[in-house]
């Protein structure tokens, strides 16, 4: 069944922009319980998917609610976990021009921030490719997740409040800003931008195991 992916990078890679303790209960706490809750209901059912991204799409078509936050859940946090480097760098290449379009990474930032403030309740925050490569900033609920609608996502941040709150309590903006800023994995991103484009392979959860 699915394997909870090891952080692509040590609990305390992130710092001072995220603490190792809220890395560590973030991943072996959070995230592990939607892996080991996506297995228990597929074990149930006796259900050996190919793909975590079926299991959510095919949640998704089915109404299956439960299935699809905990398997949303799920894929959500492993992208998180490679949207993020402890040397996030900056956007260069293609990436460098899509940004253009917003009048470049300051403005980008302050919509991603915005997005992310203004969102109500849980969610995440996404930078992502239309099909004809422009970008564009939105949020979905819960564990809802851009996979599932139209577009390619590039980056992600997470905005419920396990992922700042023992590092910036209820200052929200203050995470997004610092994470902008510190650890979005650029490289990653443009890597999506060009698999989006048909070069290259997008991000996929780990093949499950037997
Ligand atoms: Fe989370």
């Amino acid at each position: 069944m699915f394997k909870l992916p090891d952080l692509p990078y040590g609990y305390d890679a992130l710092q001072p922009t995220i603490s190792e303790l809220t890395m560590r209960t973030h991943h072996d706490k959070h995230h592990a319980a939607y892996v080991n809750t996506t297995n228990q209901i597929l074990g149930e059912r006796g259900e050996t998917p190919s793909s975590l991204e079926d299991v959510i799409r095919a949640a998704k078509d089915k109404g299956e609610q439960r299935l699809f936050n905990q398997s949303g859940q799920a894929w959500n946090h492993a992208f998180f976990w490679a949207c993020m480097a402890p040397q996030g760098g900056r956007p260069s290449g293609a990436l460098a021009e899509a940004i253009a379009q917003f009048g470049g990474l300051d403005q980008l930032k302050s919509k991603f921030v915005a997005e992310g403030v203004g969102h109500f309740a849980s969610g995440w925050v996404w930078l992502i490719a239309d099909r004809s490569g422009a970008l564009k900033v939105t949020s979905t609920h819960d564990a809802d997740t851009a996979l599932v609608h139209e577009g390619a996502p590039l980056l992600v941040c997470d905005l419920w409040e396990h992922a700042y709150y023992l590092d910036y309590k209820n200052d929200r903006k203050g995470f997004l800003e610092h994470w902008f800023d510190t650890v979005a994995n650029w490289s990653f991103a443009e890597q999506q931008l060009q698999a989006a484009k048909g070069q290259g392979q997008a991000y996929r959860y780990p093949a499950p195991q037997a």
